[in-house]
């Protein structure tokens, strides 16, 4: 039978909570600027919320929610956003990796294991642990944490040698137990994935392990674009698919909100996996079929990064 796996991204869900000058007195003064100049106008929530009840309509089997929920890590985002998310689906139907936004600054850190501990476990955890596993019919969803504090001006994230380690472990035990593995992260886990400043520090490390280890797939958000990339693998090439931000209305064309859907037939690292997008048509035609992905490594890769490049 085939396994559905819905992909969502980038929320950024808006407006902002009003922010008092202590908690702007921070990082946040720049994200703040920039919520105001230039996000407020491309992350739109009836968008967000038509995107959601598409991906509804089609009836995944799972849900992946690769982060960036809020902006600036405010207390009050946090509400809003479990909220959400709670509307996307339970915990059992969610799976949630944290972005740069969801780990704003140092305070987030706890908020964000707490407020998202549910969608990471089968559990009834009160904290998040990173990495997780979860299995769902074929499939292991394993989910990392990339999203760290970082300076102003910068997006980078980085998943650490502990976290690193534990991941190699479960993508050895998932292949063990014959699973399908797919690999949840908020950043591209690959050297040149995303512009400096916004790269995965130590994205070198995940592609050591994934060569050593492999895995089906790699999803992940944070570029605001679809992408298809290929990982090396034990085995072979390994996609890794980046999806646009669910809430992007047209700025530029690849600014655009989308959601995808993942078919999934058979077992293990000689499952079969189809890929296709959905999200806003062109001309005002709401949201409809944006095509297949194609995951066939000999056609080489899209979207490459432009000089556009959002987080
Ligand atoms: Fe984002
Ligand atoms: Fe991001």
């Amino acid at each position: 039978m085939t396994f559905h796996l819905a992909h969502l991204s980038d929320a950024h869900i808006g407006p902002l909570p009003v922010a008092t000058y202590r908690e702007l007195f921070s990082k946040r003064i720049t994200g703040f600027t920039n919520w105001n100049r230039h996000r407020s106008r491309i992350h739109n929530m009836p968008m967000l919320g038509s995107i959601v009840a598409d991906l509804k309509a089609h009836h995944p089997d799972h849900i992946a929610m690769t982060g960036d929920i809020l902006n600036l890590g405010l207390a009050a985002e946090f509400v809003t956003a479990r909220r959400w998310l709670d509307s996307v689906g339970t915990p059992d139907e969610v799976s949630f990796t944290p972005g740069n936004h969801d780990a704003y600054t140092p305070a987030c850190t706890r908020l964000l294991r707490h407020t998202f501990a549910p969608f990471t476990s089968d559990q009834p955890v009160l904290e998040a642990h990173f990495p997780y596993m979860r299995r769902r019919g074929p499939v292991a969803l394993i989910g990392l944490a990339s999203g760290v504090p970082t300076a102003p001006f910068l997006a980078t994230g980085t998943v650490g040698q502990r976290q690193a380690r534990e991941f190699e472990a479960l993508l050895l035990a998932a292949r063990e137990a014959g699973l399908v593995r797919v690999v949840l992260i908020h950043h591209p886990p690959w050297r040149r994935g995303a512009k400096p400043g916004r790269h995965l520090t130590d994205a070198g490390r995940i592609e050591a392990i994934i060569a050593r280890s492999g895995a089906e797939l790699v999803l992940h958000g944070h570029n605001h674009r679809q992408q298809v990339h290929f990982m090396a693998g034990p085995r072979g090439p390994v996609p890794c698919i980046g999806v646009a931000s669910a809430s992007a209305i047209p700025g530029s064309a690849s600014h655009r909100a989308a959601w995808h859907m993942f078919a999934i037939d058979g077992t293990g690292s000689d499952a079969r996996i189809t890929a296709h997008a959905r999200g806003l048509m062109a001309h005002g035609a709401g949201i409809g079929d944006l095509g297949p992905i194609d995951l066939d490594p000999s056609r080489g890769e899209t979207g490459v990064l432009q000089a556009d490049g959002m987080i």
